[in-house]
Parts: structure tokens; C-alpha cells; sequence
């Protein structure tokens, strides 16, 4: 029950996705280019990161709003300090059901456990090819793809449910759709296409660049059958595929060709604490400073609400119907998708 709570679209708020710090230990062409994001690249410092327990003071209230759902993120947000201790506090707020997380996977092997027991339920890991050198040029560091596959059996061995996200560019990966869609099949992980959006500003994005659900759809069914089946859960963001031998099943994130703004369910809380209504938002509300000058939990209460109560966006619809637009919009790197 999301407390009535509804946006002018009369959508309810029901995901949190907190974003625990702006820095990532990989710096993925499409997304924290190493030409922009180097040595000098102004990350967030500490004192402007909201603190442990200015983000649980926060959550709790926007749980009282109505959301059952918490997403963390980054940047990468494993390499936040001592974030098992967060997701304790978090686990126990009252009307959380679900706590997941989305991470390259690198540090899982360490950190697994420790989720585990902290209270997570699941993972998202980001995996966009299984080709080691391509792997390696995409995520500007050199990485190679054995350190998240043993990242994602780690997350499996402490019992943590996890999907896979393969964020798809044309000319770049798409000729990993199958290898892809091959490797994950009849294995315990849900592996979950995305098409190339036109996040922040600094990816350079065009429309030639993505490959739509429809042609990943299409690609996938003539080697492998498939057929839709329905969404789990009210604001899924992934249309779902089954495997027609029923040896499991697919997503794909179509935010570019089959939007799903009708549904976004989702407010986003930033590492320096901005509230943004949409991944495609140029400015957030701020709650930091308002928690730092002495807001009550009530004050912080009617400041969400207020917030949500306002909310039109719908950018993705928006850039379907018009086939373009251009605004000033905030990094991936700094929301956390
Ligand atoms: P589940 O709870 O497992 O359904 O997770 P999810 O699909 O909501 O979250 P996840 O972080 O795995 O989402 C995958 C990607 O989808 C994100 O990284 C974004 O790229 C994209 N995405 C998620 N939510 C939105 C949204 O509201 N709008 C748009 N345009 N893209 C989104
Ligand atoms: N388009 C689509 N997906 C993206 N991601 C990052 N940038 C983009 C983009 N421009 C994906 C990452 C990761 C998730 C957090 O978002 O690959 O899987
Ligand atoms: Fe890559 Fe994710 Fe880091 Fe962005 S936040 S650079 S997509 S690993
Ligand atoms: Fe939600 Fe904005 Fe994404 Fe639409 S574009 S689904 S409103 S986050």
C-alpha cells in the first residue's frame, strides 16, 4: 500500500533508490568517460555525502510515504565504507520489504557475505560482454570479465538472488546479445537487456546507437523461442520473456522504444541528498541541508510529500513522442540509473 500517496500522472511512490556515492573503480565508456571523469573530475567529498544517518532518517520517511522498495547505487556503491552497516538500519525501517543493489560485481567476492547477513535480499550486477577485451575497452580500466562472474557466483553462494544488466550499444556490443543470452540461459540469474539512453551529458548519445527491444527480441527468438509474459509487479521497468523449453527467462529495459513513464514509480535520493522525480532531471530538491538546519522527521515527512505531490515528469514518453530533446540532464555515474 503506497499511503495514497500519488503524483500529478497519478502515479504512487514506491521505490527509493539511494545512491551512495558518485565514484566507480571502472570508467565505462558510456558512462564515466576517462576523459572527463579523471584525476581532476570535482566527486563529491566527504562532508557533502549525506551521512549513514541522514540517509536513514530520510529513508524512514519516505517509507512512511509509501515506499516498500530500496535500490542502492552509485557510482559504485560497494565502495562505500562500511555499507553492510547501512543496509542493517535500513532493513529495519518499518514497511521495507525488498532491499537490492546494483554494482559491477567487482568487489562481490569480498563483500558477499556481509550483504547477506546485513539484510539484503538481491543484486544487480552489470555485465556487458562476455568478450575479455572488449570488456576491457568498455570499461576503461582493462578489467577482465572473470572478475564479475566470480563476483556473481559469490553473490549466488550467500543467497542472494541476482539479475544480470547488459546495457546494449550498437556497433559496440550488440554481437554479444546471443553469447549473452546463451551463457545466462538455464542458469540461476536473469540476465536483462537495456537500450542506450541518452543519460547526462556526457555519453554523446544518438539515436543510430540503439538497438531496440524489438530487434534484441527478434535476434534472441530465432535461435532461442520466446514468449512474453506478464510483469510481477505493478511498475516493472523490465518486459519479460520466457524461454519456451521454460528454462528460464529474460527482461529488456526498453526506456527508448517502449517507455514505461505511465508507471515510474520511483524517486531517486542523490549521495549529497537531492530528491530527483526522473532519471532525465537536471535539478533535485535538496534535503540535506534542510536535515543539517534542523528539519524534524516530520518537516522532512511533508517535504516528500510535497515533492511527489508535484511530480509530472515523463521525459522518456516525451522523447518518444517528440524524437528528441534536449535539456540539461544529471550523469548516470552521479544517480545511479
Ligand atoms: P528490479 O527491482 O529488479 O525490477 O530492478 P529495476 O529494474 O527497477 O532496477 P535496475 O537498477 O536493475 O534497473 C536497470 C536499469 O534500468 C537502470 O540502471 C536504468 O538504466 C534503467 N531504469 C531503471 N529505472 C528507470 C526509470 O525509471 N526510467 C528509465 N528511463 N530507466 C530506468
Ligand atoms: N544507457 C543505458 N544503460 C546505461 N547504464 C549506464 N549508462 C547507461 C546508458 N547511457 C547502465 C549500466 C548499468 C546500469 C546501472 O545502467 O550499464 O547496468
Ligand atoms: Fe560503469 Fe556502472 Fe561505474 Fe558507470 S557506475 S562507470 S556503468 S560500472
Ligand atoms: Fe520515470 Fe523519468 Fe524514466 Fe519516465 S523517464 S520512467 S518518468 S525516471
Amino acid at each position: 500500500e503506497s499511503n495514497g500517496i500519488t503524483d500529478r500522472l497519478h502515479r504512487p511512490l514506491q521505490d527509493l533508490r539511494i545512491s551512495v556515492t558518485d565514484q566507480c573503480n571502472f570508467r565505462c565508456t558510456y558512462c564515466m568517460p576517462k576523459e572527463i571523469f579523471g584525476p581532476d573530475y570535482p566527486f563529491l567529498t566527504p562532508t557533502e555525502l549525506l551521512s549513514f544517518d541522514e540517509i536513514v532518517r530520510i529513508a524512514s520517511q519516505f517509507a512512511k510515504a509509501g515506499v516498500e522498495k530500496i535500490r542502492i547505487t552509485g557510482g559504485e556503491p560497494l565502495l562505500r565504507k562500511n555499507l553492510p552497516d547501512l543496509l542493517k538500519r535500513l532493513r529495519a525501517i518499518e514497511g521495507i520489504k525488498d532491499i537490492a543493489l546494483t554494482t559491477n560485481g567487482v568487489l562481490l567476492p569480498k563483500m558477499a557475505v556481509s550483504l547477506k547477513q546485513a539484510g539484503m535480499d538481491r543484486v544487480t550486477v552489470s555485465l556487458d560482454t562476455l568478450d575479455n577485451d572488449l570488456f576491457g575497452y568498455i570499461n576503461g580500466r582493462g578489467v577482465g570479465v572473470s572478475p564479475v562472474l566470480r563476483g556473481i557466483e559469490a553473490a549466488y553462494e550467500a543467497g542472494l538472488s541476482v539479475k544480470i544488466n547488459m546495457m546494449v550499444k550498437k556497433g559496440i556490443n550488440d554481437k554479444e546479445i546471443l553469447p549473452m543470452a546463451r551463457y545466462f540461459k538455464n542458469t540461476p540469474y536473469v540476465l536483462r537487456f537495456i537500450e542506450y539512453m541518452d543519460v547526462g551529458t556526457s555519453n554523446g548519445w544518438n539515436w543510430d546507437e540503439v538497438v531496440s527491444k524489438n530487434e534484441i527480441v527478434k535476434m534472441i527468438d530465432a535461435e532461442i523461442p520466446l514468449k512474453p509474459i506478464d510483469r510481477k509487479y505493478y511498475g516493472e521497468v523490465a518486459k519479460r520473456y520466457q524461454y519456451a523449453d521454460g528454462q528460464g527467462e529474460i527482461g529488456i529495459i526498453s526506456s527508448i522504444t517502449d517507455t514505461f513513464c505511465s508507471s515510474c514509480t520511483r524517486a531517486r535520493l542523490s549521495a549529497d541528498g537531492k530528491v530527483y522525480t526522473c532519471l532525465f532531471t537536471g535539478r533535485g530538491t535538496d534535503l540535506k541541508e534542510f536535515v543539517r538546519s534542523g528539519a524534524s522527521d516530520e518537516d522532512v515527512f511533508n517535504r516528500i510529500v510535497q515533492i511527489w505531490r508535484n511530480r509530472s515528469d515523463r521525459y522518456s514518453d516525451e522523447r518518444k513522442e517528440q524524437g528528441t530533446s534536449e535539456r540539461k540532464k544529471i550523469e548516470m555515474s552521479y544517480i545511479g540509473g
